[in-house]
């Protein structure tokens, strides 16, 4: 809890019970650290970015505390490019690259520190440690970050001081430093820009994360699977439930909220409030995904019959995103145009639709001017990281207009909704929405699929619920 709490039962504190709590503790220097396993990693990423930026300095903080109700705060989350560069979770710091007379920037970071015990701030003050729990000394940040570390709290002076240096802060995760430095929000965007395009190609280590994030996450769609019988008695709530354990047993959390979907809640594609019934005879759309203790996630989505077993129509259309995903999958290659991947699957299902004469063909022409999009919703996937929609920022010419690398990681993900209202398609196929959504590496000569422990094929699919449905 942070400080600021009103209606507190003491009014003051006596200077005898401040002495009393200032004396009696115990030195806890931690003296056996090692640096971060991704520590040298981190360097590296700092290396390119310096390169893209010679004569500057660049500020990328890690974010604040948000207050959700009087001393109650939000989960902290700390911004993804401060993650990147630095392999840290801490809040309230920032990596500063400083420039250096040769064109390259020396880094340090800026950490909130332990409180001392020579004033009441450790117990008082508004970061507490007493309340909040123990920070790094700045020593101890230096080992297991490998970077010189100073006070945050000198920050704000540090900045201001130098003001001849050209600044550029990723905007939107700390006022107080904002406020400390004189920057351009175009050539800030830019900085922004550069720290997307910096992560879409991932490192060996990396690549080790994310292989975890999608393992938990397999086991976490066979709980849910395992937990089925119970979901029919309860509520999506219940699947929520199950697969969070599994994200906060085996890693930090969730990557994005579960979308637990079950029946024509599968048609919203950000159903998150999971609180509806889960019937036998309908299908369940689950997506969710495992963030690492590193803030990896993976995104992964099955889309399952609760019963055991597809019907005639669920088949029917399941069968054309599992063919459509195929096609997408095929299509993910080094050197291959990123969008190659969804036109493929957009492809096969404006085909689909046609055959079915839900909208007007021939298909080559529905696909031209984008008629299955009625169906399709979504684009057909994303880069995918520290963030589940991770490189955002990134330039149009080295994302969605660029080429697909090595060590790139992205999702297949096609679906087909077809709306509980919609009066374009029969009574039966209402209400029906399918996604498959698989985690998509960039190899040399080809892809690997992560999340290739989980069925896919509709026979699959029904073979392995057979095997784990409680
Ligand atoms: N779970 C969000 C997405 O699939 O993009
Ligand atoms: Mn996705
Ligand atoms: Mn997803």
């Amino acid at each position: 809890m942070a400080k600021g709490r009103k209606n507190g039962l003491y009014e003051g504190v006596s200077e005898e019970l401040s002495s009393l709590m200032r004396t009696g503790w115990a030195e806890t220097e931690q003296h056996d650290l090692e640096p971060a396993e991704q520590s040298p990693y981190a360097a590296a990423r700092r290396a390119a970015l310096s390169a893209r930026f010679p004569g500057e300095r660049l500020v990328i903080p890690s974010g604040n505390l948000k207050t959700r109700s009087n001393d109650d705060t939000y989960p902290f989350r700390p911004y993804t490019g401060y993650v990147h560069l630095t392999g840290d979770q801490a809040r309230d710091g920032a990596l500063v690259l400083e420039p250096r007379a040769d064109g390259g920037h020396d880094a340090y970071c800026y950490q909130l520190p332990r409180d001392s015990r020579d004033n009441d701030e450790f117990w008082l003050g508004a970061t507490a440690e007493l309340w909040m729990g123990r920070r790094r000394t700045l020593r101890e940040a230096e080992v297991v970050l490998g970077l010189p570390c100073r006070d945050v709290r000198a920050a704000a002076d540090d900045l201001a001081a130098a003001p001849g240096v050209p600044t550029r802060i990723v905007r939107g995760h700390d006022p107080r430093l904002e406020a400390a430095v004189t920057t351009d929000e175009d050539r800030d965007d830019a900085l922004e820009e550069a720290l997307s395009d910096l992560r879409l190609v991932k490192d060996a280590w990396e690549i080790g994360e994310m292989r975890k994030a999608v393992d938990s996450t397999v086991r976490g769609f066979t709980d849910c699977v395992a937990d089925l019988s119970t979901a029919v008695a309860t509520s999506e709530r219940w699947i929520e439930g199950t697969f969070f354990r599994r994200a906060r047993l085996e890693g930090n959390a969730l990557g994005y909220g579960s979308i637990c979907a079950a029946g024509d809640h599968a048609t919203i594609m950000h159903w998150t409030s999971n609180d509806g019934p889960v019937r036998p005879g309908e299908l369940l759309l689950l997506d969710a995904g495992v963030e690492t203790h590193s803030l990896y996630t993976a995104d992964v989505t099955r889309t399952l019959p609760i019963s055991g077993t597809f019907t005639e129509v669920q088949r029917a259309v399941y069968d054309a995103v599992y063919e459509a995903q195929e096609a997408g999958i095929a299509a993910v290659k080094p050197g291959a145009a990123y969008r190659d991947f969804h036109e493929a699957s957009q492809r096969h299902l404006a085909g689909r639709l046609v055959e079915w004469g839900f909208i007007e063909g021939p298909a080559e022409r529905a696909y031209e001017l984008g008629l299955q999009r009625r169906f399709t919703m979504a684009g057909t996937g994303h880069m995918l990281g520290l963030d589940v929609h991770d490189c955002a920022h990134a330039r149009n010419e080295e994302y969605v207009d660029g080429v697909l690398e090595p060590g790139m990681l992205l999702t297949v993900e096609p679906g087909l909704y077809f709306q509980p209202d919609d009066l374009t398609v029969p009574q039966e196929w209402r209400g029906i929405g399918v996604r498959i959504e698989d985690d998509l590496l960039v190899t040399e000569d080809g892809n690997e699929n992560l999340s290739a422990g989980l069925p896919r094929s509709s026979d699959e699919v029904e073979e392995w619920m057979a095997r784990h449905a409680g």
